[in-house]
């Protein structure tokens, strides 16, 4: 297996590098969301940057994914054709599309099932992604690209370890390849009645009592983590987290039982597209040795909003979900406010917690603003221009809100949990709290206002701007992981 490839700059590489380039690794990425193309929370920014820091170690890097109604970035791929899926006891044709960007090769599986309006919350979800997942290893067969591993995210392509073991009608090379599933939330697993997944899926009825069983039913994301030869998390702390049964929504006990076969690894951020020193979308760049233009991105971000008045300025950019605790923040604004925090809200989910946010602008519009829309140039405003950021997770996988405000020199307050717990080091580079309650977020928000504007908020500050969140440092532990699981020694 000697194959090396042209984009990597020998001069550059390291040892490390040296080593990824002589094994020609081809990996296969699969996942239902990939930023630009498609983002709903963290795993679209995950998929998209990963595959890129991995090409950049001299990997041959695929990733598949679903051609969605609407794809966001600048160019849209080229269809090339269509391909045959075995499908629920049938053969049905599937669109295919290409692109190639950054040194990876995107390939997007046409369907029906996904030109709707949004990405998932469909009754006919488990449906839609057992079709996506059996569709992968034929549309990658289709444009030449045998890997050596299959790599695949979250539950919308957990089924793809069980399919690559025991599924009938793969294309030449796919059968018995090894697989890593990663979790970025286990809270979503896909879930669905056993013979019709087994049907759908053309796996052998024998594997209704296999690691898709689940309390009566199939769970796709069980399937993947039986299945796969690794599973890796997101974060060191979740993974304890989800073995000590916090947070693991049933699962605890298969995961302690995969032993080993678990592993966290951390997330990085895409240090080129936030980058305070060089960030189109806000007033004026700043970084930690010229801190200057910070203030005046904050004096922007309060003229956009119609914020007035004095005091330091706390953000939220969130999913409006429960995970996120976004509930216990917006019980604790009369107290924020009475410390003297003047709120910033940026974030779409749950109607309730939406409506509750628009009240309390309502409320005190000049000290509270709600923006409950998606959109990703105000969140860099709002990165750069506030203070401090908010995030009171009930559980946080890994979390990538923190770490970009980190860099942009907002200090993060946050719940000592999962990846948050991983990246923030209590009043050196942010503030953590304890137990999920409205008391603990306070206490935590008055340790910080009362250290804001003060040198030690200074040199926090400093501190916060300094870390390296790189993504090429995650993308070499899952280098060193590929190479374990396939017996590569040298
Ligand atoms: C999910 C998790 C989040 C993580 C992201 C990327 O959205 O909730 O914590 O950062 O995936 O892995």
């Amino acid at each position: 297996m000697e194959r090396v490839y042209g984009r990597i700059m020998m001069s550059k590489v390291t040892e490390h590098d040296r080593l990824a380039v002589s094994c020609g690794m081809r990996v296969l990425h699969v996942s239902a969301e990939v930023a630009p193309f498609s983002k709903t929370g963290g795993l679209g920014d995950v998929a998209a940057a990963l595959p890129v820091a991995l090409a950049r170690l001299g990997l041959d890097v695929m990733v598949v994914t679903p051609w969605y109604r609407h794809l966001g970035g600048d160019v849209a791929p080229f269809w090339i054709g269509d391909v045959e899926v075995p499908f629920g006891g049938a053969v049905e044709r599937v669109g295919v599309g290409t692109l190639e960007q950054d040194g990876v090769r995107y390939v997007f599986v046409g369907h029906g099932d996904f030109s709707r309006a949004s990405l998932y919350g469909y009754d006919d979800d488990v449906v839609r992604f057992i079709r996506f997942s059996r569709a992968v290893p034929a549309v990658a067969a289709r444009v030449g690209f045998v890997p050596d591993l299959v790599h695949a995210h979250d539950w919308h392509a957990a089924l793809l370890p069980a399919l690559l073991e025991h599924g009938a009608g793969l294309p030449l090379g796919f059968a018995g390849l090894p697989s890593v599933l990663t979790i970025h939330n286990i809270q979503f697993q896909g879930g669905g009645d056993l013979d019709e997944v087994l049907r759908l899926a053309g796996l052998p009825i024998g594997l209704e009592r296999s690691y898709l069983h689940h309390v009566g039913d199939a769970n796709l994301l069980k399937a993947g983590i039986g299945f796969a030869d690794l599973v890796t998390t997101v974060s060191p702390t979740y993974a304890r987290e989800l073995t000590e049964g916090a947070h693991a929504f049933g699962l605890d006990e298969l995961l302690r039982h995969v032993g080993p076969k678990l592993v966290g690894i951390l997330n990085g951020i895409d240090t080129a597209l936030w980058d305070p020193a060089n960030d189109p979308f806000i007033a004026q760049p700043y970084d930690r040795d010229a801190p200057a233009g910070k203030a005046a991105c904050r004096s922007a971000l309060e003229a956009e909003l119609g914020l007035a008045g004095a005091g330091p300025l706390l953000g939220v950019v969130s999913r409006f979900a429960d995970q996120k605790g976004i509930d216990l923040l917006l019980a604790a604004v009369p107290a924020l406010l009475e410390m003297g925090w003047r709120l910033v809200l940026l974030g779409t989910g749950d109607a309730g917690l939406e409506a509750a946010a628009a009240a309390a602008a309502r409320a005190d519009p000049e000290r509270v603003a709600a923006r409950l829309v998606h959109d990703e140039a105000l969140a860099h405003r709002v990165y750069a221009g506030c203070d401090a950021l908010a995030v009171p997770s009930r559980f946080e996988p890994c979390g990538l809100s923190q770490m970009i405000a980190q860099r942009y020199g907002t200090l993060p307050i946050a719940r000592a949990t999962g990846g948050l717990a991983d990246t923030i080091r209590h009043a050196q580079d942010g503030f953590l709290f304890g137990p999920a309650e409205v008391g603990a977020l306070q206490e935590a928000c008055a340790t910080a206002a009362s250290a804001f504007a003060t040198p030690a908020w200074e040199t926090m500050r400093g501190e916060a701007m300094a870390l390296d969140r790189d993504w090429q440092t995650s993308a070499q532990e899952y280098l060193a992981r590929y190479r374990g699981i396939m017996g590569v020694t040298t």
